[in-house]
């Protein structure tokens, strides 16, 4: 099995204004010098921060000086254009951006996003050299009626249709491309997924990119879980095969349980 490098990815959602940004890389520095940690020679694990809009560039500026990358919650496919409202791929990478999280199921059930729309916008990420972090995931009452690969395998196929289109264009390479399973019921409340049953269907996401990509792909992207996370459970959850990561809401907003998170990823 390939050594795939952790990646603990915050994800802010629609918390912090540019100042909350400030005091919480302020208290990161500070907890990470505490714990006597420089990330910089930490080459197992990956630290990203994805954040609003509005904090993004001086966050990526003030992140950079402690080995922390930056991404976004959502981007535009298009250029440029007559979109009011929406922000592209370059629009992101002018302010500093390395991530951009895709299809995350709050964007799925409130702002109409499609499997087709986050597939097209995964490919125009890839090409334009920003790291998709997709997101897949089932709802409860999909759970109970055990359609649980059937709603991954349609969100995994619009995604992997569009890839195997391209694929004399794009190269998957190893951390270019990143799945977070995230099962909605999970989502704030602190209800989180056993680490085996979160193996069970990352283990069949990798299955769907092997068979549609080959097995070397397969081993080079980086399928995260996400889900009430916390410093005392991202253990488990790293202990199994498939997991190489998490994505993070609640817990990534203070610095001391976002430290923690990545004091027990090493
Ligand atoms: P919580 O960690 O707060 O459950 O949020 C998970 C999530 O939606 C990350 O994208």
């Amino acid at each position: 099995m390939a050594e795939r490098k952790r990646l603990i990815a915050g994800n802010w959602k629609m918390y912090k204004t540019r100042e909350e940004a400030k005091a919480f890389v302020e208290g990161l520095t500070e907890q990470l010098a505490t714990a006597n940690i420089n990330l910089k020679e930490q080459n197992s694990v990956k630290a990203v921060i994805c954040a609003p809009f509005t904090a993004l560039a001086g966050l990526a500026d003030m992140l950079e000086v402690q080995h922390v990358a930056v991404g976004a919650q959502n981007m535009h496919e298009a250029e440029v254009g007559a979109y009011t409202g929406e922000v592209s791929a370059a629009m992101l990478q002018d302010v500093g951006c390395q991530y951009v999280i895709l299809g995350h199921s709050e964007r799925r059930a409130y702002f109409a996003e499609t499997d087709a729309g986050v597939a097209k916008k995964t490919i125009v990420a890839i090409h334009k050299g920003l790291i998709p972090i997709v997101c897949v995931g089932e709802t409860l009452t999909e759970r109970e009626a055990n359609q649980t690969q059937t709603v991954i395998s349609s969100q995994m196929e619009a995604v992997l249709d569009e890839l195997v289109k391209q694929s004399d264009q794009i190269a998957v390479k190893e951390g270019q491309f990143v799945i977070a399973y995230e099962p909605v019921w999970a989502i704030g409340t602190g209800k989180s997924s056993s680490a085996d049953d979160a193996q069970a269907v990352i283990g069949f996401i990798r299955s769907l990119i092997a068979k549609r990509l080959g097995e070397a792909t397969a081993q080079a992207v980086g399928i995260l879980y996400g889900g009430s996370v916390k410093p005392d459970n991202i253990k488990t959850y790293l202990s199994m095969q498939d997991i190489d990561g998490a994505l993070v809401g609640g817990a990534s907003l203070q610095p001391d349980s976002y430290t923690a998170l990545l004091v027990n990823s090493f």
